[in-house]
Parts: C-alpha cells; structure tokens; sequence
C-alpha cells in the first residue's frame, strides 16, 4: 500500500495501485455496503432497502467497487469485517424502458481524488447503454459541488429543481443527460472506462460490457 499524490480534496488518499476490483453487488455485501451509506449520507438507506434492489428489483444493477482479498472467510464475523475492510464503493443504476437512473454513489472518504467516483459512475452509464437505456437521470443536493462537477463532466445538466426533496428540508436538483443526442457519447464512456480501469488497475468482473480481461495489468 502506499500514499498517492494529493487527492482532489487536499488530503493523502490510499492507493493500492492493481488491487481493486469493480463487480455486481452481492447480498453479502450489504453489512458493508449500508455501513458506508451511513458514513457517507445524511439520510442512509437501511439495509432493507439494498435488499429489496438486490433481490426483488429485476430493473435494479449494483455494483461495488473492492480491493482484492483471495483470502477466503472462514466464519461469518470474519467475513463481515473482512467485507467492511475491503469496500471501497458502491453505485446503483436502475434501468426501466429507456430511463436510467443512477440512485446512489459513494466512496469511501479516504479513497476520494483519483478518479474512482469517475469509474463507478461509469460503470452504471455503460450498464445503462447495455440495457438501451436513451437518458440517465438522478437527484443531487443542490450543496453537493463535487458530485455536480463529476455529473456536468459527463454532461448532466440541471432538467428541474425540487424544493425539499430531502429529509432534512435540501432541495435536489434533477440531473439528465441524453444519450442519443450525441452519438458519441455512449463509446466515449466505454473508452474512457477502459481507460480508467487500465490505468487505476481495476478488474471488471460480471459487468454488462466489458471484458473480464481489461483493466489488468500488462504480463
Ligand atoms: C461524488 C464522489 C463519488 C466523487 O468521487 P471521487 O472519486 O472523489 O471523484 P473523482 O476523483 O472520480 O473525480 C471525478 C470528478 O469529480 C469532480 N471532483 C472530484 N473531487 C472534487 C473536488 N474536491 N472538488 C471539486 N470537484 C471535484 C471533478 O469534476 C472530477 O473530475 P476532474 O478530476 O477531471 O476534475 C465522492 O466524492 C463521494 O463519494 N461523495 C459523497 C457521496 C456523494 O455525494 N455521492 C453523490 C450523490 S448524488
């Protein structure tokens, strides 16, 4: 393990350069993965709530972004720290008819700067592509600068404001980007994925459209 450049925010980030992996979400994950939602949002979801996407929404794709452990758990406790240990993000896209919809995205505090956000989000868009979806959209607080540049980045733009969409009273804005307007635009996610995969060195595994070859290293 060592200690990457600066981060965006300022801060030291952790890099483990070539030990991550970004693959569908599993109901073993979801200790873990609500454990980061409460770290990381003002207003968590319960664990019910990955339940009921993972398991009873056919629409529904999760993915997790992890370090690599081949070590296997041997008892449940174990196994549940070991998936807190590893986790480093997770994201949510759901697809109906040509509508995505990304409901969620976060990273670990310490591992934010190097593009991973990036490539989780991407992720999602290229499974929503996959699945002929023609528009994304998603909610953001209207105070989340850095989730708002990461979106404008790859041309959301502001579609509605509304008014206090959150518990604790934040309006939200609602973001689309539409994906046929610009042909380009669904292989420029592609590429721009497999790029970040093979520079970061993260292996896909399980996802819609890419490869389970890409993102590793060069023998
Ligand atoms: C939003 C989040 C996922 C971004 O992840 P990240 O790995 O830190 O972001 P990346 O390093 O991939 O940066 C991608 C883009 O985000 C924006 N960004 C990232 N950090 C930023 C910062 N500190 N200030 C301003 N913009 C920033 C930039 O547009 C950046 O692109 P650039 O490097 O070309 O300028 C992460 O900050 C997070 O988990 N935040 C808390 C949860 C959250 O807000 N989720 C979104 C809910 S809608």
């Amino acid at each position: 393990m060592s200690t990457a450049p600066e981060g965006h925010g300022g801060t030291p980030a952790i890099r483990v350069k070539g030990a991550m992996l970004i693959r569908p979400m599993e109901g073993r994950d979801i200790p873990a993965v609500a454990s980061l939602d409460r770290q990381v949002f003002r207003d968590p979801w319960p664990e019910s709530a990955y339940v009921q996407e993972l398991y009873f929404n056919t629409n529904a794709h999760y993915f997790v972004l992890e370090l690599l452990d081949p070590a296997q758990a041997r008892t449940w406790h174990t196994h549940r720290r070991r998936q807190s240990a590893r986790l480093i993000g997770f994201v949510g896209m759901r697809v109906e008819g040509t509508q995505g919809h990304i409901s969620t995205l976060a990273l670990r505090p310490e591992w934010r700067g190097q593009r991973l956000g990036e490539a989780l989000l991407l992720t999602a868009i290229d499974q929503a592509i996959c699945d002929g979806a023609r528009m994304v959209g998603l909610e953001v607080r209207v105070s989340n600068e850095v989730a708002l540049n990461l979106y404008s980045k790859w041309q959301f733009v502001q579609y509605s404001r509304l008014h206090r969409y959150y518990a604790d009273g934040e309006d939200a804005y609602l973001l689309h980007v539409y994906l046929e307007k610009d042909p380009d635009y669904p292989p420029r996610v592609r590429t721009r994925l497999l790029e970040l995969m093979a520079d970061l060195e993260i292996r896909p595994v399980g996802l819609g459209g890419v490869p389970a070859d890409m993102g590793r290293s060069a023998p």
